[in-house]
């Protein structure tokens, strides 16, 4: 039995990660989604949050699991036995930042094994961060993330008084 783990900060999560998400669901018998803490990131979405949206979006997928962790992505997969990590691939920026993550990882894990999947087109452009631009300034993101997604961002921005 293959367990891969798709990380990421999902501030919040897009139909871009749940794209690839699903995706992996079927490429791998279990898939951990781990919601990290990124020390160079400032999050809109608190842990709790984060992990409470992914989770609702992927309630129907039942070998797909969210948990949230701090720390050094290798040492949650040391400890809890997972070899494979997956990511999502949009354009060929993200390709050089996650060649060094990849790398990365292995010289920390050496059983470690970076997979990529490709992002379906018509979420290439999709990020959290414009998600959020967007919907801060009232933007349509139907296309781009759920409803109750849209509606957790200005429900932030509306407390912050923004
Ligand atoms: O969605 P993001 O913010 O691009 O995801 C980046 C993330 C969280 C996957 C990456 O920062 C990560 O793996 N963080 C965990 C800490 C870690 O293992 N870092 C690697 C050594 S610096």
């Amino acid at each position: 039995m293959t367990t891969a783990i798709y990380p990421g900060s999902f501030d919040p999560v897009t139909y871009g990660h749940i794209d690839i998400a699903i995706r992996a669901s079927k490429i791998f018998d279990k898939l951990i989604i781990g919601v990290l803490v990124n020390p160079d990131k400032k999050y809109l979405f608190n842990m709790d949050e984060r992990i409470a949206l992914i989770k609702e979006a992927l309630k129907e997928y039942k070998n797909i699991e969210v948990v949230g962790f701090k720390g050094l992505l290798v040492n949650y997969m040391k400890e809890n036995n997972i070899k494979v990590i997956v990511k999502g691939l949009r354009t060929f920026s993200d390709f050089e930042y996650e060649f060094n993550m990849a790398d990365l990882n292995k010289r920390l894990y050496n059983e470690a094994e970076t997979t990529f999947i490709m992002t379906s087109p018509q979420y290439s452009v999709v990020s959290s961060s414009m998600v959020k631009n967007l919907a801060k300034f009232s933007g349509d993101i139907s296309d781009f993330a759920p409803k109750y997604v849209a509606e957790a961002i200005s429900h932030k921005f509306n407390n912050k008084g923004m």
